[in-house]
Formats: structure tokens, C-alpha cells, sequence
């Protein structure tokens, strides 16, 4: 084998290995429910799966759905943090919003001693950081938060406006946790749409597990895009990010993914999950049937057996 051939050849074997994982799990998951308390998002293909794996180096290895888009959803959520951090300083960020698991669902009514959300990641947190990103109205709130999440992703990123119309004409619930985080002062804007707005469109923006592949391994890569060469956010902010990512990143199953993956991710009810493994690379998984917590069954299933297969617990 010549030195050229080799990175061919380790490659082919990576993506066949990502391939015979995948039809691990296929074959012994089929349990979940793809979410429908968005309407639109009931429709999605509950076979659909698909997994991409990006190095810092920017070789991506895939299998299965690999190119099909599907919405971001919470998996939007640490790269809003991430951009709201780098703006404003984590100080800043974290008068509005704490860092603590909040052992609760993704949608629960939450606010610590001091009026905070408990983390960035339930929602209730997500809108307060989205609200806190500098800007003097919705849309161009929204406009910078994608221009960010294009950033992290290495091309520019499109809402799916069906999704969009029926998240925004549902989000009842994401409105009444943005309303009482003005009540106890921690939202950023004292106007609630101009939080929910942005945020009902940050989770219908479109991407593929490549994007998502992408995103992490920028946050791997301290920061800068493997691809584009572009500092995204700065490497303390990256730092800051896994951290949270690492200790709720799966809701209230964040502490069972902590002992059994070991890496900081994320997850979104749309069936992408994020995994990073700092330093080396980042994971796109998408499979959209959730378990209870909103977390996808196979995407879960999928890293526990890469982590097992390849060591990649952190601790
Ligand atoms: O706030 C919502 O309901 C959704 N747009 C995002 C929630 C989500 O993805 C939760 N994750 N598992």
C-alpha cells in the first residue's frame, strides 16, 4: 500500500465500520415515537437514518441518510450558547441562565433561586440565551443567528417553513416559559415574541448529519472550522460549550448518556443528535423516533456502540 492509498483506505474502512454499526441497530431498535406535538414534524420517515463523522482535520465518513435534511431543533441550542457566549461574555450570559442539570424535561417550567432557567439547553433556557443574542428587532436577531449556525455548519443554512409555521402557531408553551422569564427578569428583550420568534426559526433551520458533523467538530477543533479555516467562536467559549453539553445536553437522561457515551452532545426532537469528542472529531447522528425524554432511540444506540466500539468514553 502506497502512503497516498492510506487515508483512502482507512477511510473506506471507517465508513464501512459507521455502516455495520448502523445495521447493529437497526436491527434490534425499532422502538420510539417520531415526535408530533409539532404537527409538521409527525410526517417525518420513522426509517430514516444516517450518520456522519467529521475530524478536525475535515475528513467526514458516512453512512446511511447522510444527506438528507431534516430540522435542527434543540441541536441548535449549544451553538446559539456558543454565539451568545462569544458576543457577551459567559458572565453576561450566565446572569440570565444557569449551568445546572435540571434532572427535568426539555420543556419544563424551571427557574432557579434566582429567576434563571437552570441551563441553556431546556427550552425555557434556550429562548432566554436566543434573546439575550444583541440585536434591535426579531428578524435580525434571527438573521445573525443563522449567519452563526451557517458559521459553525460551513454553508449557509435554510429554514423549513412548514415547520417553522407549525411550531410558531403551536409554541403556546415556549411562549409562556419566555413570559416567565420576563416576569422574573432574566429574558434579554421585554417584548416575548421577539425571543420566541427567533427561536421557533433557529429550530427549523434545515441540515443534514454532515452540518451537524461539521458544527461539532468545530466545537472539537476549539472553535475553528475544519473546513473553512473561519474562527467561529473563541476557545474559551468553545470550552464552555462542552462543558455544558456535557452535563445537560440530554435533558434528564444526561446523567445515564454521561456514564454509558462519556462525550458531551446533544440532541433535538427532530432525531439529530450531536456527539463530540474534543480535540478529534464530531458526530452527526439522525433517526427521528424518540424515546420519552425526546432523545432518538437509534441515535442513542448508534453512539453507545461507537463509543463502545472505538473507546471514546472521556472518563
Ligand atoms: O421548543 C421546541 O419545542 C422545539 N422547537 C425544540 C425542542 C427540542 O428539540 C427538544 N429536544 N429534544
Amino acid at each position: 500500500m502506497s502512503p497516498e492509498d492510506r487515508p483512502r483506505l482507512l477511510g473506506d474502512a471507517l465508513d464501512r465500520t459507521l455502516a455495520e454499526t448502523m445495521a447493529g441497530v437497526a436491527r434490534r431498535t425499532s422502538a420510539g415515537r417520531v415526535a408530533d406535538y409539532i404537527p409538521e414534524l409527525a410526517g417525518a420517515d420513522p426509517d430514516a437514518f444516517g450518520v456522519t463523522l467529521a475530524s478536525v482535520l475535515g475528513r467526514t465518513y458516512g453512512a446511511g441518510d447522510a444527506s438528507t435534511e431534516f430540522t435542527i431543533q434543540s441541536v441548535s441550542k449549544p451553538f446559539v450558547y456558543a454565539f451568545a457566549c462569544d458576543e457577551l461574555g459567559a458572565d453576561v450570559v450566565h446572569r440570565h441562565v444557569g449551568v445546572e442539570p435540571s434532572g427535568e424535561p426539555f420543556n419544563a417550567i424551571s427557574l432557579d433561586g434566582r429567576g434563571r432557567p437552570e441551563n441553556p439547553f431546556i427550552n425555557a433556557g434556550a429562548i432566554v440565551t436566543t434573546s439575550l443574542v444583541p440585536a434591535p428587532d426579531a428578524g435580525e436577531r434571527f438573521a445573525r443567528i443563522r449567519d452563526a449556525l451557517s458559521r459553525f455548519a460551513g454553508r449557509e443554512l435554510d429554514v423549513d417553513e412548514d415547520v417553522h409555521r407549525s411550531e410558531a402557531t403551536t409554541g403556546h408553551r415556549n411562549r409562556a416559559l419566555a413570559g416567565l422569564a420576563l416576569a422574573a427578569g432574566t429574558l434579554g428583550t421585554d417584548d416575548v415574541d421577539a425571543a420566541t420568534d427567533p427561536y421557533f426559526r433557529q429550530c427549523s433551520l434545515r441540515v443534514t448529519t454532515r452540518d451537524l458533523a461539521l458544527m461539532a467538530a468545530t466545537l472539537a477543533n476549539h472553535g475553528v472550522h475544519p473546513l473553512t479555516r473561519e474562527r467561529v467562536v473563541g476557545e474559551r467559549t468553545a470550552r464552555d460549550t462542552l462543558s455544558v453539553m456535557a452535563t445537560c445536553g440530554m435533558y434528564d437522561r444526561s446523567g445515564a448518556w454521561a456514564f454509558r457515551v462519556g462525550l458531551p452532545a446533544k440532541s433535538g426532537v427532530g432525531g439529530g443528535i450531536v456527539a463530540v469528542r474534543p480535540g478529534d472529531f464530531g458526530i452527526g447522528v439522525f433517526a427521528p423516533p424518540l424515546d420519552e425524554a425526546g432523545n432518538s432511540v437509534r441515535g442513542v444506540a448508534m453512539l453507545e456502540d461507537l463509543s463502545a466500539t472505538f473507546g471514546l468514553h472521556m472518563f
